[in-house]
């Protein structure tokens, strides 16, 4: 038996009312999901954030003076899950603790980001902050500028090497964002300032 022609106005009247209360229940929840998928983004930063502090290798102790402590953080995540160590410390770790030889891994701290890898002819620099607090010796823009464009700002024509960086992966790492770029740069400014390698080698 079909029922609806018996349906009475009321129970109509709620039916369309009960429709109503659904939409306006999937606006607001769609309202309600775009800042909580935007808290997730940040959730995500905040655990990256928290990832970075804690695999600053043993032994490297951050200066965080008047530095931003999220972009340290972040920074720390990206150069330490990028492999930066493995180019920019010889050896990239210490005697006893490489991991590749199945040994405890303990990084190189005494080196660490002091260059000195040599690939052929050339040779990774040090990354660790001057006498002046920057890293490589470089302003936060022509960190920005090498890692976009590969261009060496050091580079003189009597220097004897090519003007644009030939081993450093620049070309990826130079996709990444403004802020990424920005936290490696804080990060790598809050590491000690150590020496070249006296021991440069492969
Ligand atoms: C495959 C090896 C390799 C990796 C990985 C690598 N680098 Fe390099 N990097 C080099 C070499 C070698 C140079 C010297 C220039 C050249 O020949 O490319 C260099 C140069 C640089 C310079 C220029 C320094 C100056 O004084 O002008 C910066 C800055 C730098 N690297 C940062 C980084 C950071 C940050 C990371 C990790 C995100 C990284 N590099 C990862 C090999 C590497």
């Amino acid at each position: 038996m079909n029922q609806t022609p018996s349906l009475t106005f009321a129970s109509r009247t709620s039916r369309t009312l009960g429709r109503f209360a659904l939409a306006i229940a999937l606006v607001v929840g769609v309202g309600i999901c775009v800042p909580a998928s935007g808290q997730a983004g940040g959730e995500q930063n905040e655990s990256q954030i928290a990832r970075g502090f804690a695999i600053v290798p043993q032994g490297v102790t951050l200066n965080l003076e008047g530095r931003n402590r999220a972009l340290v953080g972040l920074g720390s995540y990206i150069v330490n899950t990028t492999g930066c160590n493995d180019c920019h410390t010889h050896p990239s770790y210490l005697p006893g603790n490489d991991p590749f030889a199945g040994q405890p891994e303990q990084v190189n701290s005494a080196q660490y980001l002091t260059g000195g890898r040599q690939f052929g002819p050339f040779t990774s620099r040090n990354l660790t902050p001057d006498s002046t607090g920057r890293p490589a010796g470089l302003s936060l823009t022509e960190f920005m500028n090498l890692m976009r464009t590969g261009v060496d700002p050091d580079w003189t024509p009597a220097s004897g090497r090519p003007q644009i960086l030939q081993v450093m992966p620049w070309p990826v790492f130079g996709k990444k964002t403004d802020r990424e770029l920005m936290a490696i740069y804080e990060y790598l400014s809050a590491i000690p300032s150590l020496p070249n390698n006296p021991n440069p080698g492969p």
